[in-house]
């Protein structure tokens, strides 16, 4: 359950959705690279990167929380 209760700034708030944004980069760009790799048969590398890409994805996972669970609002534009 959210806390309805503000313990974090706005400007913190903003700082960690604007990092948010860069985790969902960060995931969408490995997965790419994940996708290439598994066209060219890099399998190892692929493996790899697509698990990169879903352990950037668990960081934006991470912050999306910390901050509803803090009284902000978590955004993904
Ligand atoms: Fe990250």
């Amino acid at each position: 359950m959210i806390t309805p209760t503000r313990s974090i700034t706005k400007e913190t708030e903003a700082l960690l959705n604007n990092q948010i944004i860069l985790e969902g980069q960060a995931s969408a760009y490995y997965l790419s690279m994940a996708s290439w790799c598994e066209t060219q048969g890099y399998d190892i590398s692929s493996q790899f990167l697509y698990h990169h890409s879903e352990e950037e994805r668990m960081h934006m996972l991470k912050l999306f929380k910390y901050i509803n669970t803090a009284g902000g609002y978590a955004l993904q534009p």
